[in-house]
């Protein structure tokens, strides 16, 4: 039996991370790669874009978090999904697949910062003092980067799940269905998105979850068509529209390619702006000789610009733009999850409860039926 053989059918204890964090990187890739060669067909890797290459690199599908939701809601064969993602990406995949399957989040801590600015409480109380206003003609719809409680609320109240990659479409159904969106939690995807849909800035709202009818006056509130929660990407929150400027400065002809997260101010000065799926697209399709400065996560940009070396690819902001929490998943924490699977053990379930799942699922699913 070889040494690598050994190091994944020794044991039948779970066994402790710890005895992962000092191993090479080799040693992590051999074993990572013999642990899904013994695991087959029971086991699929989702990565998605914002992923470590030495970490991607595994992935048995890689997309946004659109795309990868479609694939959690359509790989019945496997037992168990590893996510290498964050936390909410793994609770809609729990929630799109089979009663029978496992997922797993190889680190619990990875969360998502904006996914975290909207609290369940805090939503159900706005919406509350928005009924308590006579507002009733309305529909919440939530970014996909949420909490599966706030899916479950949006099922609840005939509403809907985005992510941006679909945003446009679902607004589009949305505003058939009510006069006025609720959209949480990222205020510049909705805001984005609504001046697609023609929506004048002036009919916007934002609702900071601290203040009293989220620091508005019943009036603004009436009058929006467009109600977007204070929330944003720490990461794509750090672009600015002077970075566009200077980009342009710098490399005269350069063309501007933004995530939807990106602030209003940076979109509306970009040449274009879509999911991750979106910009690795248009960087693939790009001619040869063209120069582009790209508004998103840090390990993505860097991936284009190895891929497509005749092109000429670059981070639209000077500073450091990574996804901290993504950055979490790592060799380490993927060879033992998948490591402990052989072993019979799971580690890292993420399981959401059945009432919220169900409520979520409805609106997740409507997402789906949408596209
Ligand atoms: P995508 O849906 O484009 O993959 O974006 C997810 C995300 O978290 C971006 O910050
Ligand atoms: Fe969340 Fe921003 Fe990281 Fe995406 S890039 S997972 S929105 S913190």
């Amino acid at each position: 039996m070889s040494a690598t053989t050994a190091a994944v059918t020794e044991k039948s204890s779970v066994r402790p991370i710890e005895d992962y964090l000092s191993l090479g990187e080799q040693e992590l890739y051999d074993r990572i790669q013999a642990a899904k060669q013994k695991l087959g067909d029971r086991v699929v890797i989702l990565g998605h874009h914002y992923q470590r290459d030495d970490v991607v690199c595994h992935a048995d599908f890689t997309g946004d978090s659109f795309k990868l939701a479609q694939q959690a809601a359509t790989r019945p064969t496997a037992d168990y999904i590893v996510f290498c993602g964050v936390h909410f990406m793994a609770e809609s995949a729990d929630i799109l697949s089979g009663a029978h399957q496992q997922v797993i989040l190889p680190d619990m801590a990875a969360g998502c910062s904006m996914a975290d600015m909207a609290g369940i409480e805090q939503v159900e109380s706005a919406w509350e003092q928005l009924q308590d206003l006579g507002i009733t003609s309305i529909l919440p719809i939530t970014y996909m980067n949420s909490a599966a409680s706030i899916k479950a609320f949006c099922g609840r109240h005939d509403g809907v799940v985005c992510t941006s990659s679909n945003a446009v479409p679902l607004f589009d159904w949305a505003l058939k269905q009510q006069e006025k969106l609720f959209f949480f939690p990222d205020e510049h995807l909705g805001r984005n998105t609504g001046v697609k849909f023609g929506i004048a800035l002036e009919q916007m709202a934002v609702w900071d979850p601290r203040l009293e009818l989220g620091g508005n006056t019943p009036e603004k509130l009436r009058n929006a068509r467009l109600i977007l929660w204070k929330g944003f990407c720490s990461v794509h929150g750090r672009f600015q529209a002077r970075h566009v400027d200077e980009r342009r400065a710098e490399y005269p002809g350069i063309k501007v390619l933004v995530h939807p997260e990106c602030r209003y101010e940076v979109v509306a000065k970009s040449d274009l702006n879509g999911s991750t799926e979106f910009i690795i697209k248009t960087i693939k399709d790009a001619p040869a000789g063209s120069q582009w400065a790209i508004g998103t996560e840090l390990n993505l940009v860097n991936r284009l610009a190895k891929r497509h070396t005749d092109k000429f690819v670059t981070l639209l902001a000077p500073d450091l733009c990574m996804c901290a929490t993504m950055f979490r998943i790592a060799p380490e924490n993927l060879c033992w999850s998948l490591e402990n699977l052989v072993g019979g053990h799971v580690v890292n379930h993420i399981q959401v409860d059945g009432e919220t799942a169900q409520w979520a699922k409805l609106a997740l699913d409507r997402m789906l039926a949408i596209q």
